[in-house]
């Protein structure tokens, strides 16, 4: 059998597979210079297809987990990447061709693996407990090592993680270092069941409770406060007989409410209440917190379905306007009579991959960044996230970036200066495809002043393929919790 990739969208270009493990040491800085003080290391994964795809059309959100790291020490920075060693990474390299078929669908795979797990781990790679995990919200999490990208082996807690499923993203309290996760679709896929849990800072499993979801969905984030979980409900809906019959696991209905499930933190799953909105699509959550009795949660909002590769149900085409999304605050009155939220409009430019400070996750924060795809008033051929905003939460003033025409940018994140920084107080990096030139850059940009011209610019040799998400350690950190 020939090894052969489609000439399909999403195959060829800047995104065709890349299928090269590499180790770099001492990236170019082709502009400015890396901060001296910066110590610590960026991990990134990107899907990124290692065998020609089993079945026509398939989709990044199918390809294999290939986790990055840049570890900075001294002004410099070494790169590197692996394939995480998924079991279904490994059956399939053993037989050199794809055995597993469509997204999330294993009514589509080679009988040969039945019952292995269809996990990728190709979505996000985050620390926690001593560890770092790459996961997929299909199945549990693979541990790898920190210092070398190779995988360990798949991740249940020691057992604790009774959810078929792990989300790829988790929250951490930055008071307590207890992570907060679920999975959904936690009794297999297309179930409404979501496990929610909660670990120490050691990792370990202190709590655990389940709930039904009004309807079965993709729950691809979620919100934590200091007092409170919330569990969207977006119409993105699965159905175990479509997927049965061969058909997308998700599909957007354009007739079913989204739900917002509140449950105290290390609630029970009994006494979730549920808060009722009209039709509309919502997926990353750029940071929530309480006061108490209301929640705010900030997330890019659109009116339709976000993605392209997952049709209608109702037959209707995709619309690219309906679909851009703009950051908007949802607010949820705990105490009151009503079951509904409120919605308010912040960015003026459609735009999606939100983040904040990490160190602010789950309490009142006041800055923000994320990707656009459109800024009417500057001219940028191309499709895509081009263009990098951070945002100032009270006032709404933002900076944009624009690495240049005929450039893609990342998930951008933000890194501390040093590990008591202030709020903004340190860099943005994103990672700009280079299309005509076929590689990529990582750029670092200086948070509190994103329009201004880089910090630095690390020219990379090779071309990194459209990735997700990512996350930065800190050397103390990395040197703390691995000894702890
Ligand atoms: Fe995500």
């Amino acid at each position: 059998m020939v090894t052969r990739f489609p000439d399909q969208p999403g195959f060829t270009g800047f995104d065709a597979p890349m299928r090269v493990e590499a180790d770099l040491m001492d990236v170019e800085v082709s502009q400015g210079a890396i901060p001296e003080n910066l110590e610590g290391t960026y991990y990134r994964v990107v899907a990124d297809f290692q065998w020609p795809p089993k079945v026509d059309g398939d989709f990044f959100f199918n390809g294999d987990g290939m986790v990055m790291s840049f570890r900075f020490s001294g002004g410099h920075a070494d790169f590197k990447s692996r394939y995480v060693r998924t079991p279904r990474f490994v059956a399939q390299a053993k037989e050199r061709r794809a055995l597993f078929g469509a997204y999330r669908n294993p009514y589509t795979d080679d009988p040969s693996v039945a019952g292995m797990s269809r996990g990728l781990a190709n979505t996000n790679v985050f620390w926690h407990g001593g560890k770092l995990l790459s996961s997929k919200e299909d199945s549990p999490p693979m541990m790898i090592d920190p210092d070398t990208l190779e995988t360990i082996g798949e991740h249940t807690f020691d057992g604790a993680l009774t959810s078929q499923t792990s989300t790829a993203h988790p929250k951490i309290d930055p008071r307590t270092g207890e992570m907060v996760f679920f999975g959904f679709a936690a009794k297999g896929e297309t179930t409404p069941d979501i496990a929610y849990y909660e670990a120490d800072s050691r990792g370990v499993v202190i709590h655990e409770t389940w709930l039904r979801a009004p309807y079965s969905s993709m729950v691809h984030d979620f919100a934590v406060t200091q007092n409170f979980v919330v569990f969207p409900i977006i119409p993105l809906t699965s159905d175990l007989e479509r997927l049965k019959a061969g058909g997308p696991h998700y599909a957007w209905d354009p007739h079913k409410d989204v739900y917002l499930g509140v449950l105290p933190r290390k609630g029970n799953g009994a006494d979730i209440r549920w808060y009722r909105g009209s039709n509309r699509f919502a997926s990353h959550i750029m940071g929530a917190h309480d006061d108490g009795r209301h929640i705010f949660i900030d997330t890019p909002v659109s009116e339709s379905n976000f993605f392209p590769f997952f049709p209608d149900l109702s037959g209707a085409g995709y619309e690219a306007e309906k679909a851009k999304g703009y950051l908007s605050r949802w607010t949820i009155d705990t105490m009151g009579e009503s079951n509904g939220f409120t919605e308010t409009k912040i960015a003026r430019y459609p735009g999606e991959f939100p983040r904040m400070d990490d160190r602010r996750e789950t309490l009142p924060y006041n800055w923000g960044v994320l990707a656009l795809s459109d800024v009417p008033e500057q001219e940028s051929p191309g499709r895509g996230f081009r263009w990098i905003s951070s945002i100032d939460l009270n006032t709404g003033h933002s900076q944009i970036y624009y690495p240049g025409h005929d450039c893609s940018v990342a998930e951008p994140l933000f890194v501390p200066a040093h590990d008591n920084a202030e709020e903004r107080e340190g860099y943005v990096f994103v990672v700009i495809g280079r299309h005509e030139e076929m590689r990529s850059d990582l750029v670092i940009l200086d948070a509190a002043h994103l329009d201004a011209p880089p910090v630095a610019t690390l020219k990379m040799p090779l071309r990194i393929r459209s990735g997700l998400h990512g996350n930065w350690v800190s050397a103390t950190e990395l040197a703390r919790e691995r000894t702890a």
